[in-house]
């Protein structure tokens, strides 16, 4: 059996070229005792494979030249010698960026059992949902009444973060990139301002309008103005949760800091990084708690599809376009 996968030819520089990626066909080798074969429906593409690429080793290996590259998928399992994972069986697992994997049932989580949709567990039951609760909850200790800010606040993470924020009662403001966005985030009662064409200066100004009292907690994707903005309008003791600076992530070469990280303490405030794998051992706790308010309505969520293997690298660009809604994903 054969499989198409995709590999990178360098480790870039700035923003990645289409040209980076290389599709591959390959001939599988046969099945060894504990493995099994599973045909791929949906694939994730995430900010964080951006950091894979660079060659450098962060809280994860980089991404080896010219072999297949990982990330989260969900697929059926088509051939198995793993008894676990009879035939039919859908699954998660990392061998994403290709068609057809091949890997040891040890490899493999079978799909949580809630009704919704299979890629559900990509995005908002997966890996960027249960990094929002994560952030929100155990980092920023996010309590009822606490008003929140959440850059990004219309992708994969930002859009539950504002929901799960929302529901506990205090402001909510969500930062955004386009007039769709925005207009998705105030329909669900969330305060939503605009970063583009705005200096530091500028989105401090719409932050203090939009939530006049400052901010308990501070939700960070983007990094940039954003954080010097939100330093700015933070209220004593806030707690900033520190998910990702995907502002960064195509820089060539590293931009100054927030001019203003005396906000800090001027605010006596607390500002934490977190990965969300460390915190994995919680995700039957999401799950619990998320799951069913996403099989009963109470949360929405948006996906943006591309289709076709062939449109992974093009899905995994546009995050850096602002593209998406929701979460990113490729359908198979
Ligand atoms: N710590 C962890 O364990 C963990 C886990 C998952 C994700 N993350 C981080 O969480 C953040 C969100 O991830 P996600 O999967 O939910 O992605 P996402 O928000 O669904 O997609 C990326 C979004 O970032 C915005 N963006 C892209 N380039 C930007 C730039 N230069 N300046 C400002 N905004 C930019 C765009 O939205 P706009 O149109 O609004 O600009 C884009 O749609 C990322 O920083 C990611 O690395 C961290």
């Amino acid at each position: 059996m054969q499989s198409r996968y995709f590999t990178i030819n360098d480790h870039p520089q700035g923003t990645p070229a289409r040209e980076l990626f290389e599709l591959h066909e390959t001939e599988l080798p046969t099945l060894s005792d504990g493995e099994v074969r599973v045909r791929n429906l949906w694939l994730s593409v995430d900010p964080y494979m951006r950091g894979r690429m660079s060659g450098v080793t962060t809280y994860i290996d980089p991404f080896e030249l010219n072999a297949p590259l990982e990330g989260a998928a969900v697929g059926e399992i088509i051939e198995s010698h793993d008894p676990a994972f009879p035939v039919g069986t859908k699954v998660r697992h990392m061998a994403g960026w290709r068609d057809i994997a091949q890997l040891p049932g040890n490899q493999l989580e079978p799909l949580p059992h809630f009704d919704v949709p299979d890629q559900a567990y990509l995005g908002v039951l997966g890996m960027p949902g249960m990094t929002a609760w994560s952030g929100l909850n155990r980092i920023a200790d996010m309590q009822e009444g606490d008003n929140v800010l959440v850059s990004g606040g219309a992708g994969a993470v930002g859009s539950l973060a504002v929901q799960l924020a929302k529901a506990k009662g205090g402001t909510v403001v969500g930062i955004a990139g386009s007039q769709e966005k925005l207009d998705w985030l105030e329909s669900k009662g969330v305060k939503a301002v605009s970063y583009k064409g705005k200096n530091a200066a500028q989105l401090t100004e719409a932050l203090n309008e939009a939530c006049p009292e400052g901010f308990d907690v501070y939700y960070e994707n983007v990094g940039g103005i954003c954080l010097e903005a939100a330093l700015n309008n933070l209220k004593v003791g806030a707690r900033i949760a520190v998910c990702g600076m995907i502002a960064r992530y195509n820089e060539d070469t590293p931009s100054a800091g927030p001019s203003n990280l005396a906000m800090i303490l001027i605010r006596r405030a607390r500002m934490e990084g977190f990965i969300v794998f460390d915190h994995w051992a919680h995700y039957p706790d999401f799950l619990e708690e998320v799951g069913p308010q996403i099989e009963g309505g109470q949360v929405d969520y948006e996906e943006t599809v591309e289709e076709g293997l062939e449109r992974t690298p093009d899905a995994f660009l546009k995050l850096f376009e602002g593209a998406n809604r929701g979460k990113m994903l490729v359908k198979l």
